[in-house]
């Protein structure tokens, strides 16, 4: 089992105060918080280690080659990737989606052809696709949810034909939480021959991810969402998918040879890594990975199940003074918790909560659609990890208690650059 109190004593952060309170960060959806174990990895490495990487046959260059290849090769063991070549590190989540947009889809898609997406997805997994098929004169279809925020699996079952090229979808919303089946989507796809591109950024860093039980082609994936920092995030892709798909950036370290007239491409993945990488991030993200693997995602994923289940059941003590929406069932779903304070805009609770050290978003969290689908102009959405405790949802809930009570007077005027709907 996991003990969120010792796992507390490597963040640092957590130690701080906000607005006199001691901080509740419940925004780990958005981005999360860094160990000192990866603070450290990445200031050790630019003290002792650094140097550009694949360009230097000194000393410090190729510790920093060796380190840079390492982080492939420990994230590749991390979601069970058949081999590190398949590891694309890209500077997060919506750039290896838009890379697949336009490395595989501009070069694969005509007129006429269909792209699948769903109603939950994030904009990441959704503009790119349909900016694409504009360019291709393609056409983007949405599968649909059900009323308790599962999707419609007979609609994608109808939605799919031989005209589907694509079907994209998030392992897990970042608004609802739930758990998409995966696999049985890849199936029914790759029964018409379409590639399956999978939005890993709410799942890999809470649910164990095995890329060949996923079954997916693709899977995109954030550091900055699993204790790693920004400007890193993850493409994998199967290795004989990524053979056949095109660099959607080009530059140094993506060739083996360039005469005027020709181009050799250089082998998996630094054909995909245009340009000096961000090879300090890359460091930090092993070691956010190794962090994770030593706590073990089983217990991660358990514990969020845990944290949910309380939550959920709190949340009835509240009675219809609150709406949240999602799956019911804890196991269905991540440590995501959207909701709304009855009558009270969602900034307002959002800000309110913050009065109270309570860090949570609140807007339509990148998921525009998806909100208007619920008829909803914004959620709060708690989001938990490793380090969130009971003890913090009981004061969560007090405070909820405390707004509900006293909602005419929580009208703290809302900054505008919050209000902005995203
Ligand atoms: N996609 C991130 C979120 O859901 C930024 O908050």
């Amino acid at each position: 089992m996991l003990d969120p109190d010792e796992i507390r004593k490597d963040f640092p952060i957590l130690e701080r105060t906000i607005n006199g309170r001691k901080i509740v960060y419940f925004d780990n959806a958005a981005s999360t918080q860094k160990p000192i174990q990866v603070i450290e990895a990445m200031e050790e490495f630019m003290k002792k280690h650094y140097a550009n990487v694949h360009r230097g046959l000194h000393t410090l260059s190729q510790e920093a080659s060796q380190k840079y290849e390492e982080s492939h090769e420990i994230v590749a063991k991390f979601i069970n990737a058949y081999s590190w070549r398949e590891v694309i590190f890209v500077s997060n989540t919506t750039e290896a989606i838009n890379a697949i947009a336009y490395g595989w889809g501009l070069w694969n898609l005509k007129e006429g052809d269909e792209i699948i997406v769903t109603i939950m997805d994030h904009h990441s997994n959704m503009l790119p696709w349909r900016l694409i098929a504009q360019l291709k004169g393609a056409r983007v279809k949405y599968v649909d949810i059900n009323n308790e925020g599962y999707l419609k699996y007979e609609e994608l079952e109808e939605k799919i034909s031989n005209k589907t090229k694509i079907v994209a979808f998030p392992v897990a919303s970042n608004v609802l939480g739930t758990i998409n089946e995966a696999r049985k989507i890849a199936r029914l796809a790759h029964e018409v021959g379409a590639i399956v591109v999978a939005d890993g950024a709410q799942s890999v860093p809470h649910v164990p991810t095995n890329v060949r039980e996923l079954e997916v082609d693709f899977l995109a994936f954030s550091g900055h969402k699993m204790l790693g920092p920004t400007g890193i995030g993850v493409l994998w892709g199967r290795e004989d998918v990524l053979e056949e798909m095109k660099p959607f950036k080009v530059g140094g370290d993506t060739i083996k040879d360039v005469t005027l007239d020709s181009i050799v491409w250089h082998d998996l993945p630094w054909r995909f890594e245009a340009g000096t990488p961000n090879i300090v991030e890359a460091v930090g993200l092993a070691e956010a990975v190794k962090y994770l693997s030593r706590i073990g995602m089983e217990n991660i994923r358990n514990h969020e199940v845990e944290l949910v289940a309380y939550t959920l059941k709190r949340f009835e003590e509240l009675g219809e003074e609150l709406e949240y929406y999602g799956p019911r069932n804890p196991h269905h779903k991540t440590g995501v918790i959207a909701f709304n304070v009855k009558d009270l805009n969602h900034h307002t609770t959002g800000a309110s909560l913050d009065l109270f050290g309570i860090a949570v978003r609140t807007g339509m969290h990148c998921a525009h659609p998806l909100h208007y689908r619920l008829g909803l102009k914004g959620t709060v959405r708690a989001s938990y990890y490793l380090y969130n405790t009971f003890e913090e949802i009981d004061y969560f809930i007090e405070s909820l208690e405390k707004i509900i009570m006293l909602k005419e007077k929580f009208t703290r005027e809302i900054p505008t650059s919050i209000c902005t709907g995203t």
